[in-house]
């Protein structure tokens, strides 16, 4: 009886451990899945401080004003935005582009996806501490 009463337990503890394995969390977004969206970006946006390409760098993008850079030429549509970036400004955005700051010069029509965003931004607010 003890052996049986054992052998459960130990069952119960092999299925407890198990769990996270076959059930990984979605606490926001996947980075690495992030990681690959970002090749829609890397054509124009370098992560590292003052690398301007055809777009403006986004390192520290989460703490900034849109058009904030001062090496950058923007549209005035986006100097004048009045966006400040955040999470959730960010996935606006970049879900309609045009939509959300009519007149910006950013060439890119848009990530369909809200999972596909979502685990972007998630690799971003890591990248581009
Ligand atoms: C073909 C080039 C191109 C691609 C692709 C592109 N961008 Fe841009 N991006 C730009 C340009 C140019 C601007 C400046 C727009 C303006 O001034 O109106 C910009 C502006 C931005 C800004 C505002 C930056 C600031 O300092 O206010 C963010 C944020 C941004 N892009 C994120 C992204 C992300 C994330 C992606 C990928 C999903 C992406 N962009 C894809 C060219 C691009």
């Amino acid at each position: 009886m003890i052996d049986v009463i054992r052998l459960m337990l130990a069952l119960f503890f092999a299925l407890f451990m198990a769990l996270p394995v076959t059930a990984p969390a979605r606490a926001g977004g996947d980075a690495a899945g992030g990681e690959a969206r970002f090749k829609d970006c890397a054509a124009c946006h370098k992560l590292e401080p003052g690398i301007n390409n055809v777009g403006p760098s986004l390192h520290a993008i989460f703490t900034r004003k849109a058009g904030e850079l001062a090496d950058f030429r923007y549209s005035p549509a986006m100097k004048r935005s009045g966006i400040v970036w955040t999470a959730e400004t960010l996935d606006k955005f970049l879900s309609d582009p045009q939509g959300m700051v009519p007149g910006n010069r950013m060439p890119y029509a848009g990530m369909a996806s809200a999972d596909d965003r979502a685990n972007l931004i998630t690799y971003l607010q890591n990248a581009t501490k």
